[in-house]
């Protein structure tokens, strides 16, 4: 079984809008509903389960919201405190054993392809992965005052993007695990890392850029428009 769950309490402070960026509109929708359509599209994901923040005056707004594979929980602090309150929440309904892929809120540019390779890639794996994007740009460690301290070697570089894909179990267990030591980690593959388990990097497309700032709403609605036109 596969469940899919979309951290989405964030303030989204660096976008400067009106709004969480998560609410933001992008090509006739608001950000999260291509997200979370993205997920609901593939017929594996069994449910999505969402973290919005308490003081939230959004999300309820939203028709599609109250779709019946769409449950919503309470975010959290940090974003991993809003993926433990969803694996909470899935704890009482799903295995221990089954899948669960974290996808932010803010990417709404997942490819339909991308998300079946990576669970077609994992499904057999015995800790799970993440999708990620080989680095393409030189990358440069700086020193103390903004110089060059070294030229870091690009070519075992990647960035990691979402949806990552662990067992519930797992997952569930890593977090609660920084939680306890007072770690913080900024993304759930880093977690899993914490308990000596090697996540495997999955290729997924540039594309699935997450909206942090005002011009990567442009790029987004860029990004959707020229897949459109591509069908
Ligand atoms: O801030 P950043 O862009 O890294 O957040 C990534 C995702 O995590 C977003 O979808 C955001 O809404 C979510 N988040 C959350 N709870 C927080 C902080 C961020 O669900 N406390």
């Amino acid at each position: 079984m596969i469940w899919a769950v979309v951290p989405a309490a964030g303030s989204g402070l660096r976008m400067r809008a009106d709004r969480p960026k998560q609410y933001l509109p992008l090509a006739g929708k608001t950000v999260i509903q291509h997200s979370i359509e993205r997920l609901l599209s593939n017929q594996n994901i069994r449910g999505v389960v969402v973290a919005v923040a308490a003081e939230d005056g959004w999300w309820p707004h939203l028709q599609w919201s109250a779709g019946d594979r769409i449950h919503r929980v309470e975010g959290g602090a940090e974003r991993s405190d809003s993926v433990c309150n969803a694996l909470q929440w899935l704890s009482g309904t799903a295995d221990d054993q089954d899948w669960v892929l974290v996808h932010d809120a803010a990417r709404p540019c997942l490819r339909a392809a991308d998300l079946q390779s990576l669970i077609e890639s994992l499904q057999e794996d015995a800790v799970g992965g993440i999708l990620a994007a080989p680095v393409s740009d030189t990358i440069k460690r700086a020193d103390a005052k903004q110089k060059i301290a070294e030229t870091v070697d690009r070519s075992v570089l990647w960035r990691a993007l979402t949806p990552q894909m662990f067992r519930l179990g797992v997952l569930r267990a890593a977090l609660e695990q920084i939680k306890a030591d007072g770690v913080a980690v900024t993304d759930d593959a880093e977690a899993v890392e914490y308990l000596k388990l090697q996540p495997c990097l999955i290729e997924g497309a540039v594309t699935n850029i997450k909206v942090t700032h005002p011009g990567d709403l442009l790029l987004a609605e860029e990004i959707i428009l020229r897949e459109l036109e591509e069908r």
